[in-house]
């Protein structure tokens, strides 16, 4: 490959070269890609292993590579990097936040929890290193309930998301879960009057939602699950037309699953705005994946005293998941 640019020159590879190119380094770095169902499509296409919160987690957990591409944002990549210390985790663009573990600032957490002595600290994945490294457990949307289930009558604070913390309440029928007060950007948008107007346009749709949804979407969901989740129900259900209340990039590999069914994302309040997608997952672009392994740049790093603490309720959270 003779097009090779230098580092800050755009690049002048057609998105077929661009494929070609990530290919080849992947074998050539030995390296894993490793992408989130609300990644861009392409990135979803050339991905060894997509999958939801909870099942890349496994994915990095097992792998053999000595390089992790992780296309996704960084709390994902940083999970990555805490069960792999020894292997260079690389994510395509590093400010690809979360407003749920942005809104969630360590110092902040820790003074909250002094508040809350003797209680379980389930953390949901979507935190930073710091919060986890405060956790007994963390959690993700696949496995909240059942976490939390199987504490028992434990006294337990729940963070960061109080949408998902509140459903979880009332599925393990735990009125008294203690919920930090975030919330997700693209999840908190869905509007309850337009989903209304879909719901009467298509009577035979079903509502399936994922639980960083508010209430008001959740209440008219007949499934409500993690993204893998999602996919599966409505590849099994027996309807044919699905309002899809969570981030818009699901649909690709939802189509796949559930060929020929009619999917309809779920419609934010202002028209105008594609808010159901999420700005932070999207940053990260083919060209920016092919940069990272060409370059090995730019890579998730954790402090070594945080990342033991954090490793722990993570490893909880795993051996509770099998
Ligand atoms: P899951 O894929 O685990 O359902 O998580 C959704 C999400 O918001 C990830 O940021
Ligand atoms: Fe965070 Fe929401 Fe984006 Fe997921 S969809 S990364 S929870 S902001």
């Amino acid at each position: 490959m003779d097009k090779l640019p230098v580092v800050g020159q755009p690049l002048d590879l057609s998105p077929e070269e661009l494929e070609a190119e990530i290919k080849r380094l992947k074998v050539e770095k030995n390296a894993v890609i490793l992408a989130h169902y609300y990644q861009e499509s392409e990135i979803q296409d050339l991905a060894d292993y997509v999958g939801d919160s909870l099942q890349l987690s496994q994915a990095a957990a097992t792998t053999k590579a000595d390089v992790i591409a992780f296309c996704g944002v960084h709390f994902m990549a940083e999970t990555a990097k805490i069960l792999n210390p020894h292997k260079i985790v690389v994510v395509p663009d590093l400010s690809a936040g979360c407003s749920l573990a942005d809104g969630c600032p360590a110092p902040a957490f820790a003074k909250w929890l002094e508040k809350y002595p003797g209680h379980t600290v389930v953390s949901y994945i979507n935190c930073s290193a710091e919060v986890k490294a405060l956790s007994d457990v963390i959690c993700t949307s696949s496995n909240a309930v059942k976490i939390v289930k199987a504490l028992g009558d434990q006294k337990i604070v729940f963070a960061p998301d109080k949408h998902l913390g509140a459903f979880v309440a009332k599925q393990a029928h735990r009125p008294d879960l203690v919920l930090w007060q975030g919330t997700c950007i693209v999840h908190e948008t869905f509007s309850e009057r337009r989903l209304i107007e879909l719901m009467v346009k298509y009577p035979e749709a079903e509502v399936i939602a994922h639980p960083e949804c508010h209430e008001g979407i959740l209440k008219h969901a007949t499934h409500i699950a993690s993204t893998s989740g999602l996919i599966s129900y409505a590849a099994k259900s027996p309807k044919q037309q699905f309002i899809v209340a969570t981030e818009a990039g699901i649909l690709h590999k939802m189509a796949a699953a559930a060929p020929g069914k009619t999917l309809i994302p779920a419609p934010p309040e202002d028209e105008s705005c594609a808010c159901n997608v999420c700005p932070f997952m999207r940053k990260n672009t083919l060209e920016k994946l092919y940069l990272a392994l060409r370059d090995l740049q730019p890579q998730v790093d954790v402090p070594e005293a945080v990342r033991v603490r954090a490793l722990k309720p993570i490893e909880r959270m795993l051996a509770m998941s099998v």
